[in-house]
């Protein structure tokens, strides 16, 4: 009944009592065991494990399996499981040949959600409705190889560059990744850098019922393959009000920097109301104190370009920004703080990733997370299709006119 100039009686008469909840801001859509999330305590934890030991003490292999099958690995389950993705370690010709036929400027996110896709038709035997424990093992463990190579594949392509493949037996995930990247002559992945993109993607593989995750669920209710209920999840983290943010956020930074580092200016345009503009990275829905991520990210982001002996000034109007804003009234009532995307871009920029892939590493991170999601979804019993109402606000009563009379 908040919904402006709706005669209420009229709905009621014609629809029902329904409910309408604008960007489902307080509708639950589904009961989960997999993420805890208190936007007021700011508090945020994997099968109830805190995101900050998670992120000091773990792995992103080890915490796939926690969010995918509900505990901490022992040792030889999670060899089975390591050794599982690497048995998918190597991409079909065919989808390497796919990937070289767009253009060399397609955004990788495009590209990614598109060969995404086109894997249903590579790998029929996924596609059952009802896949046996060993199918769901095997698909699962496939996307977490396939998506690490098909970021990477898209990026040598995107340079011109010959492919380097998975050397799985010879570097663990995020070391393969940057030598996928980077790969070739006398390169060897930096143990730092590694490190640094391990807790980036831990700290991005689940965050409960977020756009994204609530469409992969959404796909996946109909009862369509996982590698489509993904490929939607993809096409859902790339707007910039989501996942594009880190994209948008280092953009705005850049923007900052060369309008001459006025970081006042923009926070005034962030608060004036005819101005599209918002300040990228900053707020949240379900965070109303402050985003536990960020400060990780925050802290993580000052000690990699200190061991990479990088000065960014991107940091710095960041920072500035920052504190600008926490001390101004438009975003303390408001309740608007940075969020996980607002120190993830520096740290992806000292890591040589070109900003345009920065969402790709977001959707590498969250994959874990779609997957546990979408598994937890297919095997309960409460599942229905996802299929919500509307509020009907159009004409219900037209004479049909033939085209010469209208
Ligand atoms: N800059 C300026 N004003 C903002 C911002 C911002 N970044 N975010 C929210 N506001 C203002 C809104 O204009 C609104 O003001 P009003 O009450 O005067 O109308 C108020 O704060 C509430 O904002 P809503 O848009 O209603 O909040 P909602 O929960 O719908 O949106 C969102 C959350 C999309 C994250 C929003 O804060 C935003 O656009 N942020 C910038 C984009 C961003 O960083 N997205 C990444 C989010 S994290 C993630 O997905 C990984």
């Amino acid at each position: 009944e908040g919904e402006k100039g709706l005669d209420i009686s009229k709905l009621r008469a014609q629809t029902g009592i329904v409910t309408i909840d604008n960007g489902f801001v307080n509708t639950a859509s589904c009961a989960s065991a997999v993420t805890f999330l208190n936007g007021e305590e700011g508090v945020l934890k994997y099968r109830g494990y805190k995101i900050e030991e998670l992120a000091e003490k773990s792995n992103f292999i080890e915490v796939a399996y926690l969010l995918v099958y509900g505990e901490l690995p022992d040792r030889d389950q999670l060899t089975w499981f390591q050794e599982k993705i690497n048995s998918f370690s190597e991409t079909k010709a065919e989808v390497k040949n796919l990937m070289k036929q767009f253009p060399k400027d397609a955004h990788p996110m495009g590209v990614l959600s598109s060969v995404l896709s086109s894997m249903s038709a590579f790998y029929p035997e996924y596609l059952d409705q009802d896949l046996s424990k060993d199918k769901k093992d095997a698909i699962m463990a496939q996307l977490i190889a396939q998506v690490k190579n098909i970021a990477a594949y898209f990026y040598r392509v995107s340079q011109g560059q010959d492919l380097v493949d998975s050397k799985p037996n010879q570097f663990d995930y995020c070391s393969d990744f940057l030598n996928m990247m980077y790969g070739g002559g006398d390169y060897k992945p930096d143990p730092e850098v590694a490190k640094a993109l391990n807790v980036l993607l831990i700290l991005h593989a689940d965050h409960e019922q977020n756009c994204s995750t609530s469409t992969v669920r959404l796909v996946g209710s109909s009862k369509a393959n996982l590698y489509a209920s993904i490929a939607s999840g993809v096409s859902a983290l790339w707007g910039p009000l989501h996942g594009g943010a880190n994209q948008a956020v280092i953009e705005m930074l850049m923007q900052i920097q060369d309008d001459g580092g006025d970081y006042k200016k923009f926070l005034d345009k962030a608060k004036d109301k005819n101005d599209p503009f918002r300040l990228m990275g900053f707020g949240h829905r379900v965070y109303k104190n402050f985003d536990p991520r960020a400060r990780i990210i925050k802290k993580a982001c000052d000690t990699i370009l200190e061991k990479l002996s990088i000065k960014d000034p991107l940091l710095d109007i960041a920072k500035g920004l920052e504190e600008e804003a926490l001390k101004d009234s438009y975003f303390v009532e408001r309740k608007l703080y940075p969020n996980v995307d607002f120190y993830s871009g520096i740290i992806y920029k000292a890591l040589n990733i070109p900003t345009n892939m920065f969402t790709v590493m977001f959707a590498l991170g969250r994959l874990p997370g779609w997957i546990a999601q979408w598994k937890e979804m297919i095997e309960s019993s409460a599942t229905k299709i996802g299929r919500p109402r509307q509020i009907f606000v159009g004409e219900t009563d037209m004479a049909y006119k033939p085209i010469d009379q209208r």
